[in-house]
């Protein structure tokens, strides 16, 4: 074949290839990595879930999200620090995590028995408060999209919880809220801030006692084949904020963006919805197992508790916010002195 064909003929190829190459990266979907810390089966790993199905359905594809649960990509600190530099796009954290981060405020969820139930916790997340947080988010680079609940919180040991003298010198494990900081000391533990993915691990090895945590949570990370007790104190409640990077959220095309907050609402209804029952089937399952004894607290025993943390709320006020508190009671119809 003469040299000028040749030529021709690989000019041609050549063109053919970039044309190729542009009609993918045109067709390439925009990637939005969603990462966690828990199991995939909890209300929260299956809220992930149902709105990676949701978003990718509904942007016919152009959107494709990938969950990473179980701290499989980053751990708790890191994940927000890999939020805010671009490296993932999507994280749930719990509410107790975003104090590290600048917004103490967050802890008000914290105060030891806020939330007399579920609706009183919605009550709060679903009004100002709820949407008051979310703004603190944006100067940070952060878009708050939404509350997905879990459930109230009780204690684990190896020793029967009862009495606030049976808390005295455990080390507990507790996630990065001073709020729950003063709420081990107020009881006599010693707090240990410490990251969820090594949970497990400490509790086998002795490094901690027990922690707290929602029957969801115990039973997927195994929490109850290393401890033996748990005492439904129903003190505290553990939340999450789906919240994605600002820059590419703002940056996302108009209606890319409202596709995904559709099939967010929706994943939001979902999560929701499935918090309780799954809580009460984990429990089921922890009581099944014969490995942890479940303690329901008698009245008087849970008032001792209450009496004990509730110094928690005037002492935090400087740190969470005179305002923030009374807004949060008035919205959760708690009055400190009940
Ligand atoms: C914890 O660290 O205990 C929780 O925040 C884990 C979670 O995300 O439910």
């Amino acid at each position: 074949m003469p040299r000028i064909a040749r030529r021709s003929i690989a000019i041609a190829a050549a063109s053919l290839l970039a044309i190729v190459s542009l009609g993918a990266q045109a067709q390439a979907p925009i990637v939005i990595k969603f990462s966690h810390v828990v199991a995939p089966d909890t209300p929260k790993g299956k809220g992930a879930l149902r709105f990676k199905e949701l978003a990718e359905q509904r942007t016919g594809g152009r959107v494709k999200v990938e969950v990473y649960p179980n701290s499989q990509l980053y751990k708790d600190k890191e994940e927000l620090e890999a939020l805010q530099l671009g490296s993932v796009q999507m994280l749930a954290p719990s509410l107790s995590k975003f104090g590290p981060l600048g917004v103490k405020e967050y802890e008000v969820f914290d105060l030891p028995f806020i939330f007399k139930d579920t609706e009183a916790f919605r009550a709060v997340t679903e009004g100002k408060v709820g949407a008051d947080l979310f703004k603190k988010l944006e100067s940070k680079g952060i878009t708050g999209l939404a509350y997905w609940d879990n459930g109230a919180t009780h204690m684990t040991a190896n020793k029967p919880l009862k009495n606030v003298a049976d808390f005295k010198g455990l080390k507990m494990r507790i996630q990065s809220s001073k709020v729950l900081d003063a709420q081990m000391r107020s009881l006599g533990s010693i707090p240990q801030v410490m990251a969820f993915s090594e949970l497990y691990q400490a509790l086998q090895t002795g490094v901690v006692d027990g922690t707290e945590s929602t029957p969801s949570n115990i039973y997927t990370q195994k929490v109850f084949e290393v401890q033996k007790h748990m005492t439904l104190s129903g003190h505290g409640h553990l939340a999450y904020a789906v919240v994605v990077n600002k820059k590419f959220w703002d940056g996302l095309p108009a209606e890319l963006r409202s596709q995904l907050e559709g099939a967010m609402k929706d994943a939001t209804t979902y999560a929701n919805a499935i918090a309780a029952t799954e809580n009460a089937t984990a429990l089921d399952k922890i009581k099944a197992s014969g490995k942890t004894a479940i303690y329901t607290p008698t009245a008087a025993e849970l008032n001792e508790m209450k009496k004990a943390t509730s110094v928690v709320h005037k002492e935090m006020e400087a740190r969470v916010g005179k305002q923030m508190i009374a807004d949060t009671y008035k919205a959760a119809g708690y009055s400190l002195s009940k």
